[in-house]
C-alpha cells in the first residue's frame, strides 16, 4: 500500500510517450528559431556558432597545453599528438573556491593564469610558446575561433564583469599582468565541441556531442547556409560547421512548463540563476541529486519513507549527491550494499531502515534519473531528424552518462523508438574533450583552416 501512495505522489515526473513527442517537437522549434537571424535573439536555445569548420582526420601533431573551465573540476593540461595516433598527456586539477566562483571575473582570471603558469613552470615547458586551447563551458557568443563573448553565467558561477565581456581578451590580460608566461590563446570551445572533436579525431561518423554531467549541452555538424546568424559570404565554398546549441536553457519561454513539477520549481527557486537553464535543471548533475531529494523530503513528510531514522542530514539542501543515484541504481536489484553505503554518507543508519524504504528510495532514483535520459533522447532525437544523416554517431562526456549503470541503455532503446529501428546510430562514451578536443581545434586550426 505505501509503494501505491509513493508512485502517486511521483507521478508528475513519469513521462509517456506523449511528453517525449512534444519535447521534441518543441526542441525542434527553439533550435530553428536559435538560427534563424530575426528570431535568434528572443530563442531560448541559441544555437552558437563555433567557427569551427573542419573536423580532424585523426592526422593532427603537435604539443598543446588546454584549460578546462565549467566540468566537475578545472584543470590545466599538456597534450601531445604524435603522428603514430597516440595522445601523451599530462594534467593537473586546481581548485576554484566558490568565492571565486562567485567572486570578480578579474579575481577569476587571476586565478587561472596563477595555475597555468604554476603548471608550466613545474613542467619546464615555458619557453615553448605552446598554444593553448580553452574549454570555456559556458554559454558564448562566438565571433571567431578565438574570441568568444560570454552571455550568461550558468552552473553556480557568478564572477562580476565577465558576462557580455570577450573572455579570451580577459585571461589574456591576467596572463599579461604577470608577465612571466608567454602563451598563445588560439582557440576557444565548448566542451560539447571538445568532446565531438574528440570523438571525430578516430571516428569519421561522429556528428554530435553531448554532455551530461554537471550541466548538460550539444553540439551537432550543421549546413552553413541554415545558419543564419553569420555572415553566409564570409564562407563562401564551406560547406558545415559546429553548432553549440546551449539546450541546457531550453523551457526558459516556458515550453517545458506542461511536465515541470513543483519539485522542478523549488530547485529552480532556490538556484543562483531562476528561471534560467530549466532543461539542464531537469536532467544534470548539478541539479538531480537535490532533486531526488525534495521527492524524498515530501515523502517523509508523509512517513512514507525512512520513517524512524534519523533525518536531519537529508533535509539539508543540497546534501544528496547525483552520484548516490548512480550507486544506488548500481545494486542488483533486491541487494541494497551501495544504497546503504549512501544512506551512512547521509548520516542514516542503515540498521534503523527498512529493505522496503531502501526499495522505495531507489524507485525514486530511477523515476528522477529516467526522465532525464528520456529528455535527453528527445533532444538527441531532434538533432538526428535535423540532420540528413542515415548513420551518426554521438560522441559523449560527463560524470551523470560515465557513472550512471542505466542512462546510456535507457537512452538506446528512447532514441531507437523515436528514430525507428532502420535509424542508424551509436552512442560512444569520448575521452577527455576539454584536453584532446581543445588540441584537436587548435590543430586542425594549424593545418591551415
Ligand atoms: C569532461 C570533459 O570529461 O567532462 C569536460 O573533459 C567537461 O570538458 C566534462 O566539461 C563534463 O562533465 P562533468 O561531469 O565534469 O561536468
Ligand atoms: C552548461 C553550459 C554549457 C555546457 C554545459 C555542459 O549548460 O552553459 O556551455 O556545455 O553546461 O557542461
Amino acid at each position: 500500500r505505501r509503494r501505491r501512495l509513493i508512485e502517486d505522489c511521483v507521478r508528475d515526473l513519469r513521462l509517456n510517450n506523449d511528453h517525449i513527442h512534444i519535447v521534441e517537437q518543441e526542441m525542434r522549434k527553439a533550435i530553428d528559431d536559435g538560427l534563424g537571424n530575426a528570431s535568434h535573439a528572443t530563442a531560448s536555445v541559441k544555437c552558437f556558432p563555433t567557427y569551427v569548420r573542419r573536423l580532424p582526420n585523426g592526422k593532427e601533431q603537435g604539443k598543446f597545453l588546454s584549460l578546462d573551465l565549467g566540468g566537475t573540476n578545472f584543470r590545466v593540461i599538456v597534450m601531445e599528438l604524435t603522428p603514430d595516433q597516440e595522445f601523451l598527456m599530462d594534467s593537473k586539477i586546481y581548485a576554484i573556491p566558490l568565492s571565486i566562483m562567485r567572486g570578480t571575473g578579474e579575481e577569476l582570471f587571476d586565478h587561472i593564469a596563477s595555475c597555468l603558469a604554476s603548471f608550466v613552470k613545474d613542467r619546464e615547458i615555458g619557453d615553448e610558446k605552446l598554444p593553448l586551447g580553452f574549454t570555456f563551458s559556458f554559454p558564448c557568443a562566438q565571433e571567431g575561433l578565438a574570441k568568444a563573448r560570454l552571455v550568461k553565467w550558468t552552473k553556480g558561477f557568478c564572477c562580476s564583469g565577465v558576462e557580455g565581456e570577450d573572455v579570451v581578451r580577459l585571461l589574456h590580460e591576467s596572463l599579461r599582468k604577470r608577465g612571466d608566461v608567454d602563451i598563445e590563446i588560439c582557440a576557444i570551445l565548448n566542451d560539447t565541441t571538445g568532446c565531438l572533436m574528440s570523438c571525430a579525431w578516430h571516428e569519421p561518423r561522429c556528428r554530435v556531442g553531448l554532455i551530461l554531467g554537471t550541466g548538460t549541452n550539444a553540439c551537432y555538424l550543421e549546413e552553413i547556409e541554415d545558419i543564419h546568424t553569420i555572415d553566409q559570404d564570409d564562407f563562401k565554398g564551406q560547406k558545415h560547421m559546429l553548432v553549440n546549441t546551449e539546450w541546457g536553457a531550453f523551457g526558459d519561454k516556458g515550453e517545458l512548463d506542461f511536465i515541470r513539477t513543483k519539485w522542478d520549481r523549488n530547485v529552480d527557486d532556490m538556484s543562483v540563476n531562476p528561471g534560467k537553464q530549466i532543461f539542464e535543471k531537469m536532467i544534470s548533475g548539478m541539479y538531480m541529486g537535490e532533486l531526488i531529494r525534495q521527492v524524498l523530503v515530501d515523502l517523509m513528510k508523509d512517513d512514507l519513507i525512512f520513517f524512524g531514522a534519523h533525518r536531519d542530514k537529508i533535509l539539508e539542501r543540497g546534501s544528496f549527491f547525483t552520484r548516490y543515484a548512480s550507486e544506488i541504481e548500481s545494486d542488483p536489484v533486491g541487494d541494497y550494499t551501495r544504497a546503504k553505503a549512501c544512506l551512512v554518507e547521509m548520516d542514516i543508519d542503515p540498521t534503523s531502515v527498512t529493505d522496503e524504504d531502501c526499495s522505495s528510495l531507489r524507485y525514486v532514483c530511477e523515476v528522477v534519473s529516467r526522465r532525464a535520459s528520456f529528455m535527453a533522447s528527445a533532444g538527441i532525437t531532434a538533432l538526428l531528424k535535423k540532420m540528413d544523416y542515415k548513420d551518426v554517431v554521438i560522441a559523449i562526456d560527463g560524470s551523470l552518462f560515465r557513472y550512471h549503470p542505466h542512462f546510456k541503455n535507457v537512452m538506446q532503446s528512447r532514441i531507437s523508438q523515436l528514430m525507428g529501428i532502420d535509424y542508424k546510430f551509436d552512442l560512444m562514451l569520448s575521452e577527455d574533450g576539454s584536453g584532446r578536443g581543445a588540441a584537436l581545434v587548435a590543430a586542425v586550426l594549424k593545418r591551415g583552416e
